[in-house]
């Protein structure tokens, strides 16, 4: 071996070394067994809301100590899934908390939206305003003044997570942006927004604590997260959604580090109020409360829905026992009045004391189908009040946005007056069993009718649904196009027998209809479509040459099929809402230039999701371990594009990817200093906390541009995206090989340019360091990545800050 080929070896094995080093993170599980105490709560000065501030302050101060304690105690007796009782003493006309992220879920005449997850797909930050704006209308006119949304926990750290697509997507830079505009345009819309669920409830399974065979109280999951991983993962986009002024903050059912959420300290006082400055107030999740005293001394402020369970005869950890606390001295009325104030800031910032709309009398009845009694002081308005406006409009103009188009062999699409069409599988026509999946039917995973929403209290009472065979009777009719179906998947799973009523036969193009079930409660068990659906899939491209399957689905699937040549087309629409079948065929017959993009990765195989599974298993279900249920997030900062990037390996479709009727090119990277005097410290200079944390945070140091020229012939938005490579931390959990940082989405006309730019604030190129406790820009330098998708990067730079 001559010595020049020897060094070169040598070369190649410290670089392999290097990799292994890097892949290696040590985990000590002892470290997650507790949460370190922060106290006292930081009590709110309002920053940011200051004249709310001296109205909430001069409001309490004129309360008695039991009148306070009802703000913070929810009160059974009331019409919304969360309620604070009414204090006619001094004309407050109590709180009305309605669910969900997507829809004012229970109402009636209200409107179905997009999930998160198709908002998400869009990557258009002025369509996601808008939705957030008319939603928060919705809740207004209904007399809700809490929204029990949006959802940035789970973030989606597993593909399995059964309500991944309450929120929007497993990159925080994404769901951050997401969850700023969301909350900004629904409290521009006088709704009070609420970020949750603060913070690591990744999955469903064991979400709560459980009972054993032999009667031991099992708890529920902890969620083991380590300090870097949860600042620049987890906490990232919570950190938007306290910059964006959110009201309030739900903390969650899961454990922290063996400490339940509701009642962690580091969390709620150190995270949450401490460090990123939170003015407004903490809730618990439903049920997720279980301490009296320590949880108020921990950060929560308000405790919902009151009683332990959701029963008007239960009692409750809160209520008499918090006055009793307060008057036998074990927590201080100091404490009460802050959480007092922390409730009623942001009611009067938004002026909801000033002729807010009284709440719907069918409220009550479609929460509690008729079985609960209220208060008389709650104030009702007239029963069914019609919310819905000219909404649709940008329901089907933001499902269509969030469609994405994987697959398109030879211009399958968009269709072309086809002569013959085949509509098959038993997503594509009318639900049987109902428009709204908590009315009786509690499991919407029926078998025929089309899936526009999920489950569980994400949900919402769909007043009408287009469906997909119902939109395309409708287009097609002007083609004179033959449409025929068969919706039975048993049935269209053979291909001996299935086809034997369509003729001429096969179609010129045969759509595929799969769905995905997801909900709130349980994880999902396969990545796979539901209802057998690769051999409904296998068997119409078996048939038919012209095979083009849509999805919708509540998170990401696995798609065994994609490869077979006669599948010509794939398209997944997520769950789209109840304009689902005009925004689809908006897309399919090309009205609507697809431009949609992946929010998150589809791999080759389930087990390439192992990396951070559901934690869950027989020994655990049958425990008798009160802490037996542990999920270590081993992974750290390695999830969905993150690992597949840093572990090298092929995926199906990318982060970030999604095709178009058109093509773009991409030229002209530039990277300026934008930060006055080049003057750039690792460290962020010192200043006072305001809400999101340190402001200086957000500082735009660097300005990143683009130009996008559309090629091809006919128009279409293209989402440019910025990914950054941060440098290695020595020693410390592995720095993601790139990470999302800047995207925009432009529309162009073909032939024409357009220049983008993302603008880089501190906290985009810094680190959390967990020695400092302190973001910090590592010296080096930064690699900058422009391109359509995670893997398809068209111009590269670099530039080195310090
Ligand atoms: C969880 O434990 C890790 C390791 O001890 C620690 O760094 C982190 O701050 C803890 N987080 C919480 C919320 O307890
Ligand atoms: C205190 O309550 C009384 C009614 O009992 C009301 O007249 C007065 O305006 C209130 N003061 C403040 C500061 O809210
Ligand atoms: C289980 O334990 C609870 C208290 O922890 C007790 O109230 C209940 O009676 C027990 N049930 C059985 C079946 O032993
Ligand atoms: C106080 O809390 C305990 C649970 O620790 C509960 O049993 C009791 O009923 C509560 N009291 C009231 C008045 O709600
Ligand atoms: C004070 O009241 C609280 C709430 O009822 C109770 O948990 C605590 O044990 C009491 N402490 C004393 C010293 O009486
Ligand atoms: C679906 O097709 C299978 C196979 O032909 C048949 O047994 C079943 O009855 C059909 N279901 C309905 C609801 O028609
Ligand atoms: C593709 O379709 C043709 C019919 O056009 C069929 O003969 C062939 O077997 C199909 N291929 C696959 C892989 O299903
Ligand atoms: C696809 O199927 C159609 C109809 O059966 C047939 O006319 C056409 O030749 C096939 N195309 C290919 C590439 O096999
Ligand atoms: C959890 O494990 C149990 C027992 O093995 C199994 O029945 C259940 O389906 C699992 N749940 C999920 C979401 O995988
Ligand atoms: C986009 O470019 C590719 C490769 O240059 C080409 O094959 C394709 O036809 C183009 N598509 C459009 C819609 O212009
Ligand atoms: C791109 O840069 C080149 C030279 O750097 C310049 O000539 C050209 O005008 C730029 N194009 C656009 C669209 O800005
Ligand atoms: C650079 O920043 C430091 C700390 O913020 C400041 O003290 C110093 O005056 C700055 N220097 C220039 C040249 O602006």
């Amino acid at each position: 071996m001559s010595s020049l080929r020897k060094n070169r070896v040598y070369a190649v094995l410290l670089l392999m070394l290097n990799a292994v080093t890097a892949q290696i993170f040590s985990w000590d599980h002892s470290l997650f067994t507790s949460s370190p105490p922060v106290y006292p709560s930081p009590a709110t000065a309002g920053i940011g809301w200051e004249i709310a501030f001296a109205q909430a302050d001069a409001f309490v101060a004129n309360l008695t100590l039991a009148e306070k304690v009802t703000l913070l105690t929810g009160e059974a007796q009331g019409p919304c899934i969360g309620n604070i009782a009414p204090i006619p003493r001094v004309g407050f006309e109590g709180l009305c908390l309605q669910d969900g992220p997507l829809s004012i879920r229970q109402a009636t005449y209200a409107s179905v939206f997009p999930s998160g997850l198709t908002a998400a797909a869009s990557w258009d930050k002025g369509l996601i305003y808008n939705r957030g704006l008319y939603l928060g209308a919705e809740f207004k006119a209904k007399g809700a003044h809490v929204a029990l949304g949006p959802v940035a926990g789970p973030l989606g750290r597993s593909g399995y997570g059964g309500r991944g697509w309450e929120g929007f997507s497993p990159d925080p830079y994404l769901t951050g942006v997401a969850m700023e505009q969301t909350i900004s345009a629904m409290q521009r819309s006088g709704v009070q927004a609420t970020a949750k669920h603060f913070i690591g409830n990744e999955q469903e399974t064991q979400r709560n604590p459980s009972t054993s065979q032999n009667n031991v109280t099992i708890e529920a999951v902890s969620a083991n997260i380590d300090d870097r991983t949860m600042h620049e993962l987890y906490l990232w986009p919570f950190a938007n959604s306290v910059r964006a002024g959110v009201a309030s903050f739900m903390c969650s059912y899961n454990r922290l580090n063996s400490s339940y959420s509701c009642q962690n300290s580091k969390a709620l006082n150190g995270l949450l109020k401490e460090e990123l400055g939170f003015q407004g107030y903490v809730m618990s999740d439903w049920g997720g409360v279980h301490a009296g005293v320590a949880s108020a001394e921990a950060g929560l402020d308000m405790n919902m829905p009151g009683p332990i369970g959701f029963l008007v005869t239960e009692p409750s950890f809160w209520g008499s026992n918090l006055t009793m606390a307060v008057n036998n001295g074990t927590l201080s009325e100091e404490r009460i009045d802050d959480m007092a104030r922390r409730v009623m800031t942001p009611y009067f910032h938004l002026s909801q004391n000033n002729g807010y709309p009284p709440i719907d009398l069918e409220s009550g009845n479609v929460n509690f189908l008729g079985v609960r009694p209220y208060l008389d002081t709650f104030k009702f308005g007239t029963a069914n009040v019609d919310v819905r406006q000219t909404h649709a409009q940008l329901i089907r103009e933001l499902a269509a946005a969030g469609t994405v188009l994987l697959k398109n062999v030879d211009n399958a699409l968009p269709l072309k007056a086809p002569k013959t069409i085949g509509v098959f599988g038993n997503d594509a026509g009318d639900p049987t069993n109902g428009l709204y999946t908590l009315g009786g039917n509690s499991d919407g995973n029926y078998e025929y009718g089309t899936l526009a929403v999920g489950g569980g209290s994400g949900t919402g009472r769909l007043s009408y649904i287009v469906t997909p065979l119902d939109a395309l009777k409708n287009r097609a009719a002007r083609d004179g196009s033959l449409v025929q179906y068969l919706l039975n998947n048993t049935l269209v799973s053979d291909p001996s027998t299935g086809f034997q009523s369509i003729a001429p036969s096969p179609p010129e193009v045969c759509l595929v209809f799969l769905k995905t079930w997801a909900s709130e409660g349980a994880d999902r068990t396969t990545l796979l479509a539901d209802w057998d659906s690769t051999a409904v899939v296998e068997s119409v491209a078996s048939y038919c040459n012209n095979t083009i399957v849509i999805t919708h689905t509540g998170g990401l699937n696995i798609m065994p099929w994609a490869n077979n040549p006669n599948v010509t087309g794939i398209v997944a629409a997520h769950f789209p809402g109840q304009e689902s079948g005009n925004s689809l065929v908006d897309i399919l017959y090309g009205d609507v230039n697809p431009s949609g993009k992946l929010p998150y990765t589809i791999a080759h195989e389930e087990a390439d999701y192992a990396f951070a599974d559901i934690t869950n298993s027989t020994e655990l279900q049958e425990t008798e371990d009160p802490n037996a249920w542990q999920s270590d997030f081993k992974e750290g900062l390695l999830i969905d594009y993150r690992h597949f990037d840093y572990y090298d390996r092929s995926v199906l479709y990318e982060f970030g990817f999604g095709l178009s009727y058109t093509n773009f090119s991409m030229s002209n990277l530039s990277i300026r200093n934008v930060y006055g005097n080049n003057n750039i410290t690792a460290l962020p200079p010192p200043a006072a906390i305001a809400p999101g944390g340190n402001p200086t945070l957000y500082d735009v140091l660097f300005r990143v541009t683009a130009v996008i020229t559309n090629t091809g012939s006919v128009g279409g938005a293209a989402v440019p995206q910025l990914y950054l490579s941060l440098p290695q931390i020595p020693g410390d959990t592995p720095t993601p090989i790139k990470v999302l940082r800047g995207f925009e989405k432009v529309s162009i006309q073909p032939g024409q340019s357009t220049t983008v730019s993302f603008d880089l604030m501190r906290r985009d190129i810094s680190y959390w360091d967990t020695t400092q406790q302190e973001w910090i820009i590592a010296s080096g330098t930064i690699g900058a990545q422009a391109g359509f998708s995670s893997r398809d990067i068209r111009l590269v730079g670099s530039f080195s800050p310090l």
